[in-house]
This record gives C-alpha cells, structure tokens and sequence, in this order.
C-alpha cells in the first residue's frame, strides 16, 4: 500500500514509518518539522534499507497536501500531525486549534479531493478525562480536561460525522496511552525540541546531565507506593497497532474507535527502578508538589483492539527501558 504519515518524522510517526517500510509498504511522509528533525529520515532509511519518500509542508496547506497526496498515489493516510503538550495547549489554545482541529480538516478536504478515503487519526487517552471507572474502555464518556484533549476529541468528532455522511471512508481513532522506548537499534527515539514534559524524556536529560534531577510530582497519591500509575505503551508495539488498524480498515468502512494500551499500569518509582536496572545509573530524584491536572492513574482496558485488530502489546517494561536506555547513550553522543 501507498501510506502518506503526516506528522511521519516525528516520535511515533518515525517508528511507525519504519515498521511498515519493513512490512513492503511505500512509506511517504508530509511533515513541517515544527517539532522534528530532517535528520530522523536518514537514520530511518538506514536502519530499514528503504527508500521513504518525504515533503515538507503543512497540513494546513490543503493545496500542497493535494498535490502530495496525488503524486505519491497515496491510498491511505495515519495523521500523527500535530501539537501535543498539554500545558502549553492551555496557553496557547487558538494556535492547538488551528494546528490540530484545522489542520484535520485540511487533510480531510484534502483526501477528499483525491478520492482516498482510508485513515488512522492518532487520537489519546486523554480524551476521557477523570475516570468514572477503571480500566478505561472505549465506551467510558469523554470528558477531556484541557484544550489538547478536546481537539483530539473534536477531530474524533468531525470523522465520525465523515464516516456517516459518507460510508466509504474506512477510520480508526487509535486512543494511545503513553507512549515511552524505542527502536531496539536505538537509533531512533523520542527527542522533543526545547523542555520535556514527559516523565521518560525528563529522565533521558537527567541521564545525559541536561537537568540536575527527576521532580516526582507527588509520592501521596492512593497508590501502592504513592506515585501516579500510567499505561506505559513501547513505541514499536504501538507502531504494529496501527499497521493492524490498516489491515482491519479494508473491508470494514466507518469510525472506530480502539484504545492502543498494555492494560497494566505501573507508578514513577517503577519505571525509574526499571530504567536504573537497565542503565546501570542511579537517578537522583526529589519528591515535589502534585502536578495540576495528573489523575492518580490511569489505564486502558485493550480488549477491542486485541479482538478486532488482532493486536496486543508484546514488549515489557524491561524492553521499554533498555531501548529507551539505547537512544539516550546513542543521542549523547551525537
Ligand atoms: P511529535 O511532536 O514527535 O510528532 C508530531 C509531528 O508532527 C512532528 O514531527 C511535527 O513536526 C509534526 N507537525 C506538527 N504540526 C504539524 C503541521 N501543522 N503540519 C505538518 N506537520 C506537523 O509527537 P508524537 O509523540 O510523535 O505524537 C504523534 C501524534 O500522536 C500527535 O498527534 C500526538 O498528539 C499523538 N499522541 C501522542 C502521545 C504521546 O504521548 N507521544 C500520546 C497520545 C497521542
Ligand atoms: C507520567 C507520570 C507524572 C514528569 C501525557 C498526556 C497524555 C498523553 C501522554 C498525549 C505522571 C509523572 C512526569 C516528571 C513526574 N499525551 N512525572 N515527573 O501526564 O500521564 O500523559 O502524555 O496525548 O495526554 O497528558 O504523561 O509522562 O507527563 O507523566 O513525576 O518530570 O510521570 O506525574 O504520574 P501523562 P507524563
């Protein structure tokens, strides 16, 4: 299949491209690098021995996206562009409108002026909200608490009205828990542009001496040992979910909805024990005030995905941490 990834050259796009390089797909990715690096093509290419096409441009250019989409032949898109730190989406809610909510739109209109009518929308966990029960399904109500949460849920909207206006168009809204590792060659990896926010890229800079300490925000949570739980999700598992949500989608037109999690959670103090015990360092740490916003935890009920999409997660915690260990020492020394 011809795969157009927007957003491709960054996180979970650069996984996911590789993945399907590797499964005999024509990879094309479209992506400004707003939040990414040229260099990531390169490192991809040589880890899968594939060529991959790449365009730079924005989603919001609907003519350019066009004119992409039509050259490349593309037959089905995974839209992963987009802004996604929830606390600067608070300071800045127009620019995450324009940029996720408008920018959706712009592909759609996009894809429907070239016929394509098959899409994975990069959707989150986060779209729930406070929960109401535990483990989150897909059924649990939306309630997203800050604006990055409602544009993910907007966009789930608006494709849902897509897909019944027009019952061609083949969907998957993939809710992704929390995202964390790397390839296994460590050659790829999570490397956000300016201050982390997330717990393994914060842990990543302590490593490489770029910040003097983890902050744990919060050890009095009713929790076993008093941090906040996550669903912790390895990338690459992550990458073949939605290489199974394209394969599912032919044949099955409509929007569908599918949490992509491991369905365990664990706390801060076990994902910095497992990532001493894979690095061999002590990280030093210091317990700080509650982080406004964290729910004590969260985690997928991963069900849906395992029996439509025939996907479950496959890799550890251990493999999370010794791939993610990999990137950091690779990336120091670049
Ligand atoms: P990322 O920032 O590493 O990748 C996003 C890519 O989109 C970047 O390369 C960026 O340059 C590009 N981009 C942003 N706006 C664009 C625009 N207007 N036009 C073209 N390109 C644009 O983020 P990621 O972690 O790889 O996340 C990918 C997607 O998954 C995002 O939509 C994000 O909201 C979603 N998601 C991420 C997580 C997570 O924790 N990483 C969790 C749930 C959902
Ligand atoms: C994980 C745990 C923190 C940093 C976010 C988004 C979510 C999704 C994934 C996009 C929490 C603790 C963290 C630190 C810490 N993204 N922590 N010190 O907040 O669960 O989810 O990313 O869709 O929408 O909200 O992820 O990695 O920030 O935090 O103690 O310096 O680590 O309190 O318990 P979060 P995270």
């Amino acid at each position: 299949m011809n795969i157009l990834l927007t957003g491709g050259m960054g996180y979970i796009g650069s996984h996911t491209a590789l993945l399907l390089a590797n499964a005999g797909h024509q990879v094309h990715i479209y992506d400004n690098l707003c939040n990414s690096n040229i260099g990531t093509l390169d490192r991809v290419q040589k880890i899968c021995s594939k060529s991959i096409g790449f365009s730079e441009g924005d989603v919001r250019d609907t003519e350019k996206l066009t004119k992409v989409l039509r050259d490349a032949k593309i037959e089905a898109v995974i839209h992963l562009a987009g802004l996604k730190a929830v606390g600067e989406s608070s300071q800045k809610p127009i620019e995450y409108y324009a940029n996720n909510v408008q920018g959706s739109i712009s592909l759609i209109q996009a894809m429907q002026m070239v016929g394509i009518k098959t899409l994975v929308f990069s959707s989150s966990a986060t779209v729930y909200g406070d929960p109401v029960y535990l483990p989150y399904d897909e059924d649990h109500p939306t309630s997203p608490t800050n604006p990055y949460g409602r544009n993910k849920l907007q966009v789930e909207e608006i494709l849902r009205d897509l897909s019944v206006s027009d019952k061609e168009w083949q969907i998957a809204c993939l809710r992704y828990f929390n995202p964390v590792g790397a390839h296994e060659s460590g050659l790829i990896g999570e490397d956000p542009n300016g201050i982390p926010n997330n717990l393994m890229p914060v842990i990543g800079q302590v490593v490489n001496g770029k910040l003097p300490l983890l902050n744990i925000f919060g050890d009095d949570y009713d929790t076993p040992d008093g941090t906040g739980k996550r669903d912790y999700i390895h990338v690459m598992d992550l990458a073949e979910g939605h290489l199974a949500a394209l394969i599912w989608l032919q044949g099955n037109p409509g929007c569908h909805t599918f949490n992509l999690g491991s369905g365990d959670s664990y706390s801060v103090l076990d994902l910095l024990h497992h990532f001493e015990k894979a690095s061999g360092q002590k990280i030093p740490y210091q317990i700080v005030e509650r982080r406004p916003g964290d729910l004590p935890e969260y985690y997928a009920k991963a069900d849906k995905a395992e029996k439509f999409l025939g996907w479950k997660t496959k890799r550890k915690l251990s493999d999370i941490c010794n791939s993610s260990w990999l990137w950091i020492k690779n990336s120091r020394k670049s």
